[in-house]
């Protein structure tokens, strides 16, 4: 049993592309065990995102998830973290699989959709950060 973090990025929230990536999640079987839609602040975002603190990216990265509403979501379930992770598809969507999340819905890397957790070790740092009220068995 392992649980992952998503985020639907501002520009999924815009696309009205809640339900579908929800519905997705949940029809692989996998249990929703924290959702909420916030204004993420900066001091977060860069904190989810400080492996990339040195990278040409990081600073238009941070500004994006800052710019609209998100939906954070815990997700557990069996080997959740690598089968959320293939669900989302490859961080460049023109790359990702068709019957992914970034490969049906997206086409740009600025605007990926979706994030999810790394490995099961950044799953744990991820949902400490953006659940630290904790999560709903
Ligand atoms: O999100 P994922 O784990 O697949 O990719 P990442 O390598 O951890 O990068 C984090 C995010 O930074 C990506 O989802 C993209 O939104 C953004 N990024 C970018 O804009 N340009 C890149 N060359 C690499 C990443
Ligand atoms: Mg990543």
């Amino acid at each position: 049993m392992e649980t992952t973090l998503v985020l639907i990025k501002p520009g999924g929230v815009q696309r009205n592309l809640i339900g579908e990536i929800t519905r997705r999640i949940e029809l692989r079987g996998l249990k929703i065990t924290g959702l909420k839609l916030i204004r993420a602040d900066r001091k977060t975002v860069e904190e989810h995102y400080a492996e990339h603190r040195e990278r040409p990216f990081f600073g238009d990265v941070c500004d994006y998830l800052t710019s609209g509403p998100i939906v954070a979501l815990a997700i557990s379930g069996p080997n959740a973290v690598r089968a959320i992770r293939m669900m989302m598809g490859a961080t460049n969507p023109v790359e990702a699989e068709p019957g992914t999340v970034r490969g049906d819905m997206a086409l740009s890397i600025d605007d990926n959709l979706v994030h999810s957790s790394s490995d099961p070790e950044a799953a744990a740092i991820e949902i400490g950060l953006w659940f630290p009220e904790g999560t709903v068995n």
